[in-house]
């Protein structure tokens, strides 16, 4: 039996055991950097399969080296994230959250497990394959400053770490299939703090006062222009206001408005750029209008480069183990995701595992009470994460 059958063997021989192992993390969420029994439970899981502990550079989470006993190749990346969200989970299953206002709604728990069964998969095969596979368990992926920085600066991509793959459920996709997408995909994402300070008073006399409201409208319009008039065509770029908060009445108009927003692009020089124009725009007008304005844009992740090489390599890999017509591509997508700071490190490939299932009604999106996934996915993200590995690891090192 060849190499590409026997992975896909386990991979469907061990469905059982990833359900446990997923339905134990989904009902036990931790919040992140916080995911000191989640790091446990896996310690305890590697030690039932014949693994050494974790190696461990922040407090929770770690990495495992694998290697290869087919002789040369390369040491290359494989990365999990491990935490949940504060969220209170809504759906009525029997490996609900136990947690209270935690859940695993952005799909860590699977991406845990499936971690954990492709290095079941690697182990079992050892005799076959080249290099070595280093198996992140990363924390923190949903708080700044995000675990892959901290991680990065600890040493994890010493001494020559090569490439990096990650996965991440996507309930837009069918389960059974997954989405490449080469080059640019997921963006920086900065935070926008906008306070803006008038005069309030009677609402029957505006000329006596300076009123805020009109100069948040103006700011919230006028920001459209970042994205309309100054942003090059080529480089996708979103500015939302998504909170805003004025607390006058009928007939008072308010001290000051509070507003809140994202920025999310795709370069860095004009990611910089687009900060201080957010910055001029609102302290002019209020300028104009004579009245105040603090304004804030905190930096997020940068924006996250799927390596085209890579990411074509193991689009074609994919299809190889899948089939064709279980490989879609993927369309750019804005949301923040610190997988991107290892992409500005080393040739990066962040790829998505398809966990919908119409007909069972398991279609919500990520970071939603409802958030649900079909557990075949768990067959296709631990071979198919395996599989990917060993092709990469495998590669010569001559070349590039
Ligand atoms: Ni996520």
């Amino acid at each position: 039996m060849d190499l590409m059958e026997r992975i896909r063997e386990l991979s469907k021989g061990m469905h059982q055991q990833l359900v446990e192992i997923r339905r134990h993390l989904h009902q036990n969420p931790e919040l992140s950097f916080e995911e000191f029994k989640t790091t446990s439970f896996i310690n305890q899981t590697l030690q039932k399969l014949g693994f050494d502990q974790l190696n461990t550079l922040t407090e929770t989470g770690g990495f495992i080296d694998i290697h290869g006993k087919a002789g040369g190749g390369k040491l290359i990346a494989l990365r999990a994230d491990i935490d949940a969200l504060p969220i209170e989970e809504l759906n009525e299953v029997e490996y609900k959250s136990k947690n209270q206002g935690i859940m695993h709604a952005c799909g860590h728990d699977v991406h845990t497990t499936c971690l954990l069964g492709a290095m079941i998969i690697l182990k079992e095969l050892q005799e076959h394959w080249k290099g070595s596979i280093r198996c992140i368990f990363q924390a923190g992926e949903e708080r700044l400053p995000g675990g892959a920085s901290m991680l990065i600066k600890e040493g994890v991509l010493k001494p020559n770490v090569s490439s990096i793959h990650g996965q991440h459920v996507m309930p837009l996709i069918p389960a059974g299939k997954v989405g490449f997408r080469p080059g640019l995909y997921m963006a920086s994402a900065d935070e926008i703090y906008i306070r803006v300070k008038g005069k309030g008073g009677h609402g029957a006399h505006p000329h006596m006062n300076i009123d805020p409201v009109i100069i948040a409208a103006e700011i919230i319009t006028e920001l459209q222009t970042v994205v309309s008039r100054h942003a090059k065509p080529s480089i996708p770029t979103v500015v939302s206001i998504g909170k805003v908060i004025a607390e006058g009445s009928t007939n008072i108009i308010p001290d000051e408005v509070y507003m809140e927003g994202t920025l999310r692009t795709y370069d860095e020089e004009w990611r910089m750029r687009a900060h201080e124009l957010i910055v001029t725009i609102c302290n002019e007008k209020a300028k104009t209008h004579g009245a105040q304005c603090e304004v804030e844009v905190r930096k997020g992740y940068p924006f996250l480069l799927n390596d085209e090489d890579l990411t074509k390599k193991s689009r074609k890999w994919a299809e190889d183990y899948l089939g064709k017509d279980k490989v879609e591509d993927l369309e750019i997508w804005p949301a923040g995701e610190d997988f991107a700071y290892y992409s500005q490190q080393i040739p990066a490939c962040f790829y998505r595992l398809g966990t919908r299932n119409e007909e069972a009604g398991i279609t919500s999106m990520v970071h939603t009470p409802t958030f649900d996934i079909d557990e075949s996915a768990l067959i296709t993200g631990a071979g198919l994460m395996a599989w990917l590995a060993i092709q990469q690891s495998s590669e010569s090192t001559t070349g590039k």
